[in-house]
């Protein structure tokens, strides 16, 4: 049986979308739900800037209680810059996503760097804290919501001076969710030839009801490492018309049909996903399972 490693977003992806502040508790409980639904892959937090989301700004303090309860998880932020690099890693979190959007208007928009200034971030990440695991988040890398669609010729190029500095892991976003699966393959392709040493990841939003299809033609290229968020809940709030990312337990459902091996317990996930909704009623959820009684499994 292939396995594939569902990497949960939500609590970063998800629930920066929110615009209600969510109670510290409740992050620790929906956390500690999608531990105990198997999920092992988990980005838990951002550190960012509380002006720019203001949402993230318990990130210490939820890492510190996760890491804490849960050492042998694969735990790990988001980050945008060294400061927020520093405090992952005080907050003892070993794993970061470094987020540089394809687009530079996107890029702008979202982090206020030019693309050489986050190269530049990102060499300074990499020679402060040589110990920390960090993947390269490659935002819009199939569409900007400025500058239109991207496609393999734009990804390579752009890649090559990261590769240069050391990134071994790339997480191929499609934040506002344009992508096609024939163009999720090209690029998968080309980045595969051009640079075989990298661990491929892919985070597909669901905008256009096309998440399922695109995050399939990924594994099926080869891609065994696919991120997602429980309900569907995520989005961008500096990527007009961003919504939701494919939900995991929808994804966790049909690769189960499949016949591949994820680790996860379905039906837990989607109960999880009925209290976040319950919980976080004005979130943005593309999930369709966890709307639907009983219809976990077909057996
Ligand atoms: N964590 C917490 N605070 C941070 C921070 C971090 N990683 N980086 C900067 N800050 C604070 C600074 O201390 C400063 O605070 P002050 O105004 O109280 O002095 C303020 O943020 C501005 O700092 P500056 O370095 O000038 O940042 P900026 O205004 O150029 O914004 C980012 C750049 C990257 C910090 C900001 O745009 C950001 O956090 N973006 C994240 C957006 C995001 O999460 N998008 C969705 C995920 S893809
Ligand atoms: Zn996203």
């Amino acid at each position: 049986m292939t396995k594939i490693e569902l990497y949960e977003v939500g609590p970063r992806d998800g629930f920066q979308m929110v615009d209600e502040y969510i109670p510290l508790e409740t992050k620790v409980r929906i956390v500690e739900g999608l531990l105990d639904a198997g999920l092992t892959h988990l980005q838990i937090t951002s550190f960012v800037s509380p002006k720019a989301i203001p949402q993230m700004r318990d990130a210490r303090e939820l890492a510190s209680i996760i890491v804490g309860k849960y050492p042998d998880a694969d735990l790990f932020a988001l980050v945008p810059n060294l400061r927020g690099a520093e405090a992952a890693w005080e907050s003892g979190l070993t794993s970061v996503s470094y987020v540089v959007s394809l687009g530079e208007s996107h890029n702008k928009a979202n982090i206020k760097r030019t693309h050489e200034e986050s190269l530049a971030g990102l060499q300074a990440i990499l020679e402060s804290y040589p110990q920390l695991d960090v993947c390269l988040d490659l935002s819009t890398a199939f569409g900007c919501p400025f500058e239109g669609m991207k496609t393999k010729d734009d990804v390579v190029p752009f890649l090559k001076p990261y590769v240069d500095s050391g990134i071994r892991t790339v997480n191929l976003c499609d934040t506002i969710g344009i992508a096609n699966p024939a163009q999720v393959r090209e690029t998968i392709e080309a980045v595969r030839t051009e640079y075989p040493e990298l661990d491929l990841q892919v985070h597909i939003h669901d905008t256009r009801n096309m998440g399922m299809v695109n995050t399939l033609a990924a594994i099926e290229c080869g891609v065994d490492k696919v991120q997602s968020t429980l309900g569907g809940l995520g989005g961008c709030p500096f990527a007009p018309g961003a919504s939701g990312n494919l939900s995991t337990e929808d994804l966790a459902f049909m690769l189960s049909e499949m016949g591949y091996e994820t680790g996860v317990d379905v039906p837990k996930l989607v109960e999880l996903a009925r209290y976040q909704a319950s919980v976080i009623p004005t979130g943005q959820f593309s999930g369709h399972l966890f709307r639907v009684p009983d219809t976990t499994s077909s057996t």
